[in-house]
């Protein structure tokens, strides 16, 4: 189970490299590679050699070995033995007198009439730095040296030599250096890099992502089971521990490769690999038995442990307890733990599972139950991790009520702070220790499903609230608990969100209210108000949800008590979203009351809901992003899954009106793993979509197509869903492949699935849509009322609107108005991505043209521009086919086509590296650089170079940072002023394209009756 590629050591690999560079110009040196067993030296320093081997060096390599009685010099003769066994010999004329040093170490090179030669160090490292330095003659040579911790005196000294007498050779030495443990090669590793003879590459442990890459890897497979993800933990970043345990769970039969990908066929746990068991039990023979018993209880406690509850239970004094674990520390079992002088931790976690897996059972038990005994009278009040510490230990003794008892406490507590997966977990847990306990205790089952159904609700874990809720009510029902209760427990329900359960809710809703009634109680009679008024807002009944809400609300504004506050935010959330479609700083005051109580009261999670819908004013307003990043952390945080899904989803959505395309790929993935956790399968189809959008986008057609259809049958067709797939995402890639007619179809259908109540999603296909109705369509003016009318006259749809508005107005003859209304609605675009104001351009300048408003000609060479920048052929080509058409001049092709900026061309700077630097600017790799221009990564690398040298910078990461200040975002206002003031001349062809326009009332019949410019566009 070995990882084919070499994981997370691009720095090390670097360093290395540039020290064999340094050696092949004759500047050699030692480089250490220094960190913890199976940490990963030997891979570097075998990467080491298969690049020094690649580059024509000559490799040698050594090893010293674990023995009681070290051989001089072993592992500088292994290395030259190669030489030897090659048949090289070191009998040039000037290596004469090194011989006799040189055949100490390798017999074969002896000859009859020798003297027996003076071995010293300097005299044998003098000798080997000739022979590396000449064993290839002008080849460079790298001595790789293994596990100097384990080298002789002997060979240190020479390492010591080689560290100040390679800098003028042509010879690089790598060596290898255990640091866990005190040994004389990692002394001699320690003064040699004190006075900087040497790099010290400190190899430390790998980074979570890295060990499951790595996992990724072993298996050869792209996701790792759920079982494996859990055994990863346990490696502590060793990569040597990824694939012990990896091998040990796929020899023992409990990890399978199955015709359909790997399958974990039990439970997987870390058992503990042979080679590291067997070393563990070594070293605690060694320590003697009460030493043993000590570190078995330490185990108990877990990796970290309070070493003074540690008399208490094993009987021993503090003296001998605390001589054991100086022990303990002297065998590289245990450490302190710096930060605080109570605690120690195993060094390795499976050290930990080594011992525990030794305990017989029964033994287990016992110390468990002395230890949670301990720790009770030692810290009554449980605070912090002693809770859940307690509750594991009682668990393992076999005491289930009292684990469960504890899990609840910790659960609550966590609910109190706002860690929502903390709570549920623990929850759950108490819930599943509890149903299993011999004695069944309904008092308690009922509390742990309380408190269970109150988190879920709050997580907005729909799927999971629903049949916990169910279960809790019949409990209280069959122990004939206090109605107020099992009214309670209806409302969550009723507030539920989830999509398999709307009949469910109703109903709940309906009997919490004859509660309610029965027990004339004004409280739970204005929870059901507050309830009621989240459904009716789900249900579309905006005004039955405001008034419901602001009943609610003037109920719990005049009590003031924890219940009340819970109820005036629910309250004002749903009337801050009713405002948000009339009045958007009604919304924002409301939420922003709803965050104050919440703040003042400590609901946590309602704080972050309310920041939630604040951050959304904010996109909506303004575009910014800060306030719903923030909101979505604290979401993450707290194991708010359903907030943190729903704002990335806001954040994909957003950012994919960004250029940063990647950003909103990631938020999207994010989201729909998480909405996939929750089973919230229309916000899942939605992040679908928004990958599918960014598809569409980048003018990939295909997979566009793909993602939408992968989005549909996500959410079984749902027409919100439908909505997005085709009045967005389908046209967009429609858009970008400039198949206008197409568009306008996709777009109509789209709309048609829309209704009135999709107006709060996807608002960008209703601007879209007017833009298409008022160019190439008919009725523009009713498609831009009906999107301003549903709330939809915003932020980014805005710049669309005002276009579609311009277009109207400069077909009525008010020229100056509609030049009016482009230049604001350019001012609204400009804060996305340049490429939508230049699409929409595109879309406006056939009608500018011809009327004569605005500067078509103008901001059809800057979109050509752009859109060579983005890799979008169609979209230049149908701009320089307008252009040609008006007989306005038409921009340079193939030499590139970006405008350079003054201070560039002062430079020297040519279109086509301006071309080249604007992508540089974007991130863009060479073969992406490529690609999009239509050249050659070699062509890429000389325009790279040649910026490089105009641009004086000192390569092309260098280049980069500069060209990276050039944000995308401002990248028009980086062209110069276009000399040529555009006029405006009706060719023959726009007159005729108008009458054909004028004509075409239906844009549906058939191309022939399409405006001239949409039917010569070259089509997919
Ligand atoms: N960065 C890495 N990516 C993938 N696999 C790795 C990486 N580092 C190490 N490994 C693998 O982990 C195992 C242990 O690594 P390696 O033998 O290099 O450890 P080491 O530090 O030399 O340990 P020791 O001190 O015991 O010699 C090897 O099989 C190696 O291939
Ligand atoms: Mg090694």
């Amino acid at each position: 189970m070995l990882c084919p590629t070499v994981i997370g050591r691009g720095a090390e690999l670097d360093a290395l490299t540039g020290g064999l560079d340094r050696a092949a110009n004759g500047t050699g040196g030692v480089t250490f590679l220094v960190g913890d067993a199976g940490v990963g030296k030997s891979r570097l320093a075998r990467e080491a050699t298969s690049v020094a081997a690649s580059r024509g060096f000559e490799v040698l390599i050594g090893r010293a070995t674990e023995s009681t009685v070290p051989v001089p010099f072993r592992p500088i003769t292994e290395a030259l033995m190669k030489l030897a066994r090659a048949g090289a010999a070191p009998d040039a004329p000037e290596m004469a007198k090194h011989l006799p040093a040189l055949a100490s170490l390798v017999p074969e090179w002896s000859r009859p009439l020798d003297e027996v030669a003076e071995i010293s160090p300097l005299i044998l490292g003098e000798a080997l730095i000739r022979m590396l330095t000449s064993a290839g003659s002008n080849k460079a040579t790298l001595l790789a040296l293994e596990d100097l911790h384990w080298a002789d005196p002997e060979t240190l000294a020479i390492v010591e030599y080689l560290a100040d007498n390679l800098a003028d050779a042509n010879a690089a030495c790598v060596a290898t250096v255990r640091d866990s443990e005190p040994s004389p090669g990692l002394d001699c590793l320690r003064s040699i890099t004190a006075r900087r003879a040497a790099t010290c590459i400190e190899v430390s442990r790998l980074p979570d992502w890295a060990i499951r890459r790595m996992a990724r890897e072993c298996l050869d497979t792209e996701r790792i089971p759920d079982g494996v993800t859990r055994l990863l933990a346990d490696c502590d970043g060793l990569p040597f521990a990824v694939e012990e345990l990896l091998a040990a769970a796929v020899s023992s039969g409990r990890l399978i490769n199955a015709a359909t990908g790997w399958q974990v066929n039990d439970e997987v746990t870390a058992s503990v690999p042979a080679s590291i068991a067997g070393s563990v039990r070594n070293r605690l023979t060694a320590l003697g038995p009460a030493v043993a018993d000590v570190l078995a209880t330490a185990a108990v406690l877990g990796r970290k442990f309070d070493w003074t509850l540690l008399p208490g239970i094993t009987g021993m004094a503090e003296s001998q307890v605390l001589v054991a674990l100086q022990r303990a520390q002297a065998m590289q079992l245990i450490e302190p733990i710096s930060s605080s002088p109570n605690l120690f931790r195993y060094r390795h976690s499976l050290t930990r599972h080594a011992i525990l897996s030794d305990l017989l059972p029964p033994d287990l038990a016992r110390r468990s139950a002395s230890a949670a005994a301990q720790i009770e009278s030692a810290h009554p009040d449980l605070p912090g991790a002693w809770c859940e510490l307690a509750a594991e230990l009682h668990e393992a003794a076999g005491d289930r009520v009292r684990a469960a008892e504890l899990l609840l406490l910790l659960g609550s507590r966590a609910l109190r702070q706002g860690g929502l997966s903390t709570a549920i977990t623990s929850l759950f847990d108490a819930h599943e220790l509890i149903a299993a306990a011999p004695l069944a205790e309904p008092a308690l089952a009922i509390e742990i499903d309380e408190a269970l159904v109150d988190a879920l609700a709050h997580a907005g874990d729909h799927g999971r609230l629903v049949p916990a809720a169910e279960r809790l009510i019949s409990e209280l029902q069959a122990a004939g608990a206090d109605p107020r209760r099992q009214a309670l427990a209806m409302l969550t329900v009723a507030r539920s969100d989830c999509e398999d359960h709307c009949g469910a809710s109703a109903a709940q809703l309906e009997s919490a209210r004859a509660i309610a009634d029965r027990l004339h109680d004004a409280e739970l009679a204005s929870r059901v108000d507050a309830a009621a008024a989240c459904q009716a807002m789900r249900a579309g009944d905006l005004d039955g949800a405001e008034r419901q809400a602001r009943r609610a609300l003037s109920v719990a504004e005049a009590a003031d008590d924890r219940w009340a506050a819970a109820v005036a935010i629910e309250s004002l959330e749903v009337i801050g979203s009713t405002e948000r479609q009339r009045d958007i700083d009604a919304a924002r005051a409301a939420f922003e009351r709803a965050y104050q109580i919440a703040t003042d009261w400590d609901f946590p999670i309602r704080r972050i809901m309310a920041l939630h819908e604040l951050g959304t004013v904010d996109m909506l307003i303004e575009g910014g992003t800060a306030r719903l990043s923030e909101a979505r952390d604290l979401a993450q945080t707290a194991g708010a899954i359903s907030v943190a899904t729903t704002i990335d989803l806001q954040l994909a959505n957003s950012w994919s009106m960004q250029a940063d395309l990647e950003r909103a790929l990631q938020a999207a993935r994010q989201c729909e793993q998480g909405a996939r956790r929750i089973a919230a399968r229309r916000t899942e189809a939605m992040a679908i979509n928004v990958q599918a959008l960014v598809a569409a986008i980048r003018g990939d057609r295909a997979e566009a197509e793909r993602g939408a259809a992968r989005a549909e049958s996500a959410s079984s067709d749902h027409p919100e869903v439908l909505f997005s797939t085709w009045g967005l995402t389908r046209v967009t890639a429609s858009l970008f492949l400039d198949d206008l007619l197409r568009a306008l179809r996709e777009s109509q259908m789209g709309i048609s699935f829309g209704g009135d109540s999709a107006l709060t999603s996807a608002r960008r296909a209703w601007g879209i849509h007017a833009l298409l109705r008022s160019t190439v369509g008919a009725r523009g003016r009713a498609a831009i009322e009906q999107a301003s009318a549903g709330g939809a006259a915003v932020g980014w749809n805005l710049g669309y609107l005002r276009y579609s508005q311009a277009v109207l107005e400069g077909r009525e003859g008010n020229n100056d108005l509609a030049t009016k209304l482009a230049e604001e609605a350019s001012a609204h675009l400009a804060s996305y991505a340049p490429w939508w104001n230049h699409l929409a351009r595109r879309l406006v300048a056939p009608a500018a043209l011809e009327d004569g408003w605005g500067k078509p000609a103008a901001w059809l060479r800057e979109a050509a521009a752009e859109f060579q920048a983005t890799g979008h052929p169609r979209l230049v080509s149908a701009c320089r086919g307008i252009l040609r058409r008006a007989g306005e001049r038409v921009p340079r092709s193939g030499r590139g086509t970006a405008q350079v900026p003054a201070q560039m061309r002062r430079l020297g700077i040519t279109s086509r590296e301006m071309d080249v630097f604007l992508l540089v600017a974007r991130g863009c790799s060479n073969a992406e650089i490529a690609e999009r221009l239509f050249i050659s990564p070699k062509t890429v690398e000389t325009h790279i170079a040649s910026l490089v040298a105009k641009t004086g910078q000192a390569g092309r990461r260098e280049l980069v940072a500069h060209a990276a200040r050039f944000d995308p975002a401002q990248l028009p206002s980086c062209y110069p002023r276009l000399t040529q003031e555009v006029t405006h001349r009706s060719s023959g062809f726009t007159r005729c394209a108008h009458k054909v326009r004028r004509a075409n009332m239906d844009p549906y019949r058939g191309a022939a009756r399409l405006p001239a410019e949409t039917r010569e566009v070259p089509r997919a």
